[in-house]
């Protein structure tokens, strides 16, 4: 049997050390620690500034708190099991500092008010730090798409050739995905910046306690109106780890392209020896792990979404142990997501090569510009249906030749059709066929330097 425990007398003996093994939260939660004591360096400043404690034992809680901060940074504090959670064995190590002054530091608290409160600054902190990594993909998404304006490559809908587009659109599509992830994120940031402090246990407390000055003093935009809400509300928890599976989805996809296009297959990219592994059996093989892995780790991220929401959906009013649940799966959201971002933006910046030869081949060897021979016909007055009906044929029979729309003679164009002029190998030369789509947010290289002028103002008004 371990010692007794911190709650009251009300307890005859010590808990079993498998149950507080099983309990206890401080493995993980003592990540918390720093905001734990900001928090509690807040929360001692209020009961001093409201006269629940004298001014004289607010100061010597926060000094003694300014210790125990520095003792963790020098590796000299390191709780044990014994202590629970954090937020004991910053409480314990406070009165072994400071005396029985430090036994005052939980008047007008509750460690369900404190959970929250810490849970709240910790995302803050990760929020901007996730914001700046994002703004960082957008930064190499730019320059490479600046590069590669006029870099055609094969467009897709179905996985199949569909028509050609300018790389640089193709990149700028991710960047603006990586724009609503920022933008999502500084949406999550508002309802995660509610103070929660001062709600107490569920119910709130008889002290004349001042909620608006701990919020001022941790810089909360605002505080819950609601203590039952306050201590148990994990929305804002639910809210970042679904931005945090959208980031996820956003980069899955990316790196599934990046994969696609790295295989013998494809061949529009090639891995730097930097960012690849080889096979241990296999001497000729180049993996894209980087990619695979950001793909493979979107499931983690995926899976704590789930978890939140479904230790929440029984949960009645107001704290549960459950909710003790929350922790680890933000933690590991958060750090799943930084390293995804970090390794994708290295890959993009110096671990990948776009093959501009095998890109330009690519765009001439099909089809893709079916589309522009029924539009050629259409411009000219013939029924667009019935333009698209007539190009199906060719296709038909240029396949069954063996030949390619630009393999067509001058003749064999007008016998399809009088409208035919000499115009139509212009048309349907694959630079034509992007630059002709000048419709807003299309392809067009005039529409595709506007979107990269946009984008690069975007980032620097950020
Ligand atoms: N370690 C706990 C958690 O993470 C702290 C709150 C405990 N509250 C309680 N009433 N037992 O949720």
């Amino acid at each position: 049997m371990t010692e007794k425990q911190t709650w009251s007398q009300r307890f005859e003996s010590a808990l079993h050390p498998a149950i507080a093994r099983f309990n206890a939260s401080i493995s993980f939660d003592i990540k918390l620690i720093e905001y734990d004591i900001t928090a509690s360096q807040a929360h001692a400043q209020m009961l001093a500034h409201t006269g629940i404690i004298s001014p004289e034992e607010g100061k010597q809680l926060v000094t003694g708190l300014d210790q125990i901060r520095q003792e963790y940074r020098q590796g000299k504090f390191q709780p044990g099991i014994d202590a629970e959670d954090v937020h004991f064995a910053v409480e314990k190590r406070l009165t072994e500092i400071v005396g029985n002054v430090g036994k005052k530091l939980h008047t007008a608290r509750s460690r369900n008010d404190q959970v929250g409160t810490d849970t709240r600054l910790y995302l803050r902190d990760q929020i901007q730090q996730i914001r700046q990594h994002l703004r960082e993909l957008q930064a190499v998404l730019l320059d490479i798409a600046e590069t590669n304006i006029e870099t055609l490559i094969p467009g897709y809908t179905h996985l199949q050739r569909a028509q050609p587009v300018s790389l640089a659109h193709h990149l700028l599509a991710y960047f603006h995905m990586a724009q609503r992830d920022l933008e999502r994120l500084g949406d999550v940031y508002q309802r995660v910046n509610i103070s929660p402090l001062g709600c107490g246990a569920l119910a709130g407390t008889t002290f004349p306690i001042d909620r608006h000055y701990t919020a001022k003093l941790l810089h909360f935009d605002q505080i819950y109106a609601n203590s039952l809400d306050g201590v148990s509300d994990r929305d804002f928890a639910i809210e970042f780890l679904c931005a945090a599976s959208i980031i996820m989805v956003h980069l899955s996809r990316l790196s599934e392209e990046v994969i696609l296009w790295s295989s013998e297959e494809f061949r529009f990219v090639t891995l730097k020896d930097s960012c690849a592994t080889g096979s241990s059996i296999m001497p000729q093989k180049k993996n894209p792990d980087v990619p695979e892995l950001v793909r493979g780790k979107t499931g983690r991220v995926f899976g704590h979404l789930q978890a939140m929401l479904v230790i929440m959906k029984g949960l009645p009013l107001a704290y549960n142990k459950d909710l003790q649940e929350d922790k680890e799966g933000i933690f590991d959201s958060v750090n799943t997501i930084k390293a995804c971002l970090e390794a994708m933006t290295l890959l993009l910046r110096e671990g990948l090569e776009f093959c501009p030869q095998r890109l330009a081949q690519a765009v001439t060897e099909d089809f893709s510009n079916a589309t522009d021979v029924a539009d050629y016909l259409a411009a000219r007055g013939v029924p667009f249906r019935e333009a698209y009906n007539l190009v199906g044929k060719v296709v038909k029979t240029s396949i069954a030749a063996g030949k390619l729309l630009k393999d067509l003679t001058l003749e064999e164009w007008q016998q399809i059709h009088p409208a035919f002029a000499a115009d139509i190998y212009e048309a349907i030369s694959p630079y034509q066929i992007v630059a002709a789509r000048k419709s807003y947010g299309g392809t067009g290289f005039a529409q595709v330097r506007q979107a990269l002028l946009a984008a690069r103002t975007q980032i620097s008004a950020e």
